[in-house]
Formats: C-alpha cells, structure tokens, sequence
C-alpha cells in the first residue's frame, strides 16, 4: 500500500484524537518503514492511550499547539508529509461554549501550518482533514448531494471554522502553490472516538440503561464512514491527490439518528422504550449526503459495512472499560450537554 509513503516521515497533528489515532495505528500497520511525529494539544480530546499498541514503532511524541508558529515551522523541516487532524470538533461546544477555541485552533492554528508550510523545503504535500459541514445542509427526502464544488454555508460555529480554515487554504494554495489538499468527510465512527458523539455517546448510556436523548424528531440523516476507510482515503490522496485540490469523501450508507439509536439498541438487547425526543439544536443540519466519486476515480472505496462494524465498535468499548473511566474522570461534564454531531 501506498509505495510513495513507504520510510517516509509523517507529520500527523491531532494524532491523539479519535481519527489522528486511529490514522496513526493504520499507517504503521499497512506503510513499511514510515515514521510518524504527532504533535498535539491533548485537549480535552486528546488522549496518549489512543497511541497504545505502537510501541516500538518508529514514533514521536510532540505535546504541542498547532498554533505555535515556530514549533510547527521545526517540525516541517523534517517531515514528507503532512496530515492536519487538529482540531475543535465538537457542535455543540461551539455552540454552549463559545468559538473561542475553534476560532483558535481550525483557524489561526491552520495559519500556522500554511506559513510553516511555505517556509518548508521538504514536505511533498498536506492533507488538510475538513468536514462535510462546511456545506450546510440538504432537505430530506431531496437526491441532492454535496460535491467538491459546492458553496460554503455552514450553519454552526464549528463549521463555520474550519470553513474558515479551508478557505485560507484556497488562497495559500491559490497565491503560493502550496501542495495542500483539503478532504471533507462526511461523520466517522469506530474505536476511540471521544463519548460526546452520537455513537459512543449512545452506547455507553444504552450500556447503563440510561435514556438515549434524540434531538428534535431524530429524523437528521448522516453518511457514516469506518474510521479505517477513512485513513485508507488519507493515504489514497497522499498517494495520488492532486495538490491543491479538493476531495470529498463518504460512504453512502446514510441513516436517521433514530435508526442509529435503534441499531444500538438491538446490537445491545436493550429496549427501544429508552429512546426519548428532546429540544432540537439551534441550526441542526438537516441532511448531509455526499458524492465521492472524484477520490474513488483514484481507485478508493470504502471497503467496510456499517452494521458489521458498528457491532465491533460497541465491542470495544465494552472491553475497554479503563479507556472509558480514564476519559470520563477528566472530563466531567461530558454529559452536560446532549451531544449529536
Ligand atoms: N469525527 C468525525 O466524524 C469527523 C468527520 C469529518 C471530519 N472530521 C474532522 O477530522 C478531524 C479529526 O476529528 P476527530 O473526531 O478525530 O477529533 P477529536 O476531537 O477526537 O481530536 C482532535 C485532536 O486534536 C487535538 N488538538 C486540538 N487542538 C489542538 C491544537 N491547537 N494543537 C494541536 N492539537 C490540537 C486534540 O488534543 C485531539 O487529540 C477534525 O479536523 C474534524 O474536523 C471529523
């Protein structure tokens, strides 16, 4: 897989969140001789245990802010290439919170990585992971699919951020030529995702026999991609992207909220009675489906069913009761807000 990474050093931010991770864990196992430095935060999001299983590997550990001019700029005198994970990714803490924070990090943290891009002799190419969000929305029920030329109009603070992101990369690619891509994809699951998510989020209370809390109907649809397909679209666009395009990245395996806790549910043997309706979220996107035949056209295909891997998702965590206790102990207030992306 992917010759052209092969003993190459990657430079992964954001490599201690739930896609960086899981990222990091694939390329070590598919990409012979590749050499991974993360630099990361560790915020709230952050967490080395999602590193565990790599000893040995060829790996660097940087405790750090994307945002730090001169950091970033060192660290891309030796890297090949570069994959941005880092980020604010939570909805509803950009909307209970305040933007602060992803202003900071999706914004002026991206500022940094471009200007340390430009100054760097060596790296080949960045992939800048963005979201499908950055769209907005689409009716339900409509064919409509968003691609890679669709206009911006994101209805949340965390979109509206990493919009803001992306577009500084429009013009650094434009004004510059800089090798960036920018991927948006639509919502990721699998092991090691943070529990304010939908799926993680429902599973652990399902789990305690606790209600499962849908927002508005529970009728808001989402594309669900493996988090494996997703790192093996990373790699792809490493491999074959066009610098300084764009890709958009999906599955097609789109479901309501309410088939989603009801899967769990099932998967579970829990009854259906702990599914209850709550105040919608300002602005909650209606529909998000995506059309990614521009990065499968570079032979990429998701390779993973959703049930299949929702069952082994809900496996973990399960059985990794100590992750679980460890993220919860540091972050009490993760049920303070209902969490659906
Ligand atoms: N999770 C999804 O379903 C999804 C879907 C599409 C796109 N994305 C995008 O994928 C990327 C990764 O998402 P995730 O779900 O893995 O996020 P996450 O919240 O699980 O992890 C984010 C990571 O970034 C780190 N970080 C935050 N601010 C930082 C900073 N200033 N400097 C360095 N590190 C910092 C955190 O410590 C954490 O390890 C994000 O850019 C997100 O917008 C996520």
């Amino acid at each position: 897989m992917a010759q052209e990474l092969e003993n190459r050093t990657i430079l992964v931010t954001g490599g201690a969140g739930f896609m960086g991770s899981n990222f990091i864990h694939f390329l070590f196992a598919n990409v012979p001789g590749v050499k991974v430095v993360n630099l990361d935060l560790l915020t709230y999001a952050g967490n080395v245990r999602n590193l565990e299983g790599i000893e040995g590997k060829p790996y660097t550990f940087i405790h750090g802010d994307i945002a730090d001019a001169a950091l970033a700029a060192k660290l891309f005198l030796k890297a090949d290439y570069v994959v941005n994970f880092a980020a604010e990714t939570h909805v509803d803490r950009s909307i209970h919170k305040g933007a602060a924070d992803f202003v900071h990090t999706n914004i002026e943290g991206v500022h940094a990585l471009l200007e340390a891009l430009r100054a760097s002799p060596n790296v080949k190419k960045m992939v800048q992971v963005s979201t499908d969000e950055v769209w907005g929305d689409l009716p339900l029920g409509s064919k409509k699919k968003f691609n890679e030329e669709t206009p911006f109009k994101p209805n949340s603070p965390y979109a509206a951020s990493k919009a803001g992101g992306d577009l500084l990369i429009r013009s650094y690619v434009k004004t510059y030529g800089l090798p960036v891509i920018v991927s948006h994809s639509v919502n990721n699951f699998g092991p090691r995702q943070f529990p304010e998510k939908l799926i993680p989020f429902f599973a652990l209370r399902a789990m305690k026999g606790e209600s499962l809390p849908l927002y508005g109907d529970g009728k808001n649809v989402r594309d669900w991609l493996y988090v494996d397909d997703h790192s093996s679209a990373i790699a792809t666009l490493l491999k074959k992207g066009k610098a300084g395009d764009v890709y958009a990245i999906s599955c097609g395996e789109e479901y309501a909220n309410i088939d989603i806790a009801k899967k769990i549910l099932g998967i579970l043997g829990k009854s259906e009675k702990l599914i209850t309706f709550v105040k919608d979220r300002p602005a909650h996107d209606r529909r998000y489906s995506v059309d990614s035949s521009k990065i499968r056209a570079l032979g990429w295909r998701p390779r993973i069913s959703f049930d299949e891997k929702l069952k082994e998702t809900l496996q973990w965590y399960s059985e990794n009761k100590s992750w679980i206790k460890g993220v919860i102990k540091n972050n009490t207030n993760i049920n303070s807000h209902i969490s659906l992306k």
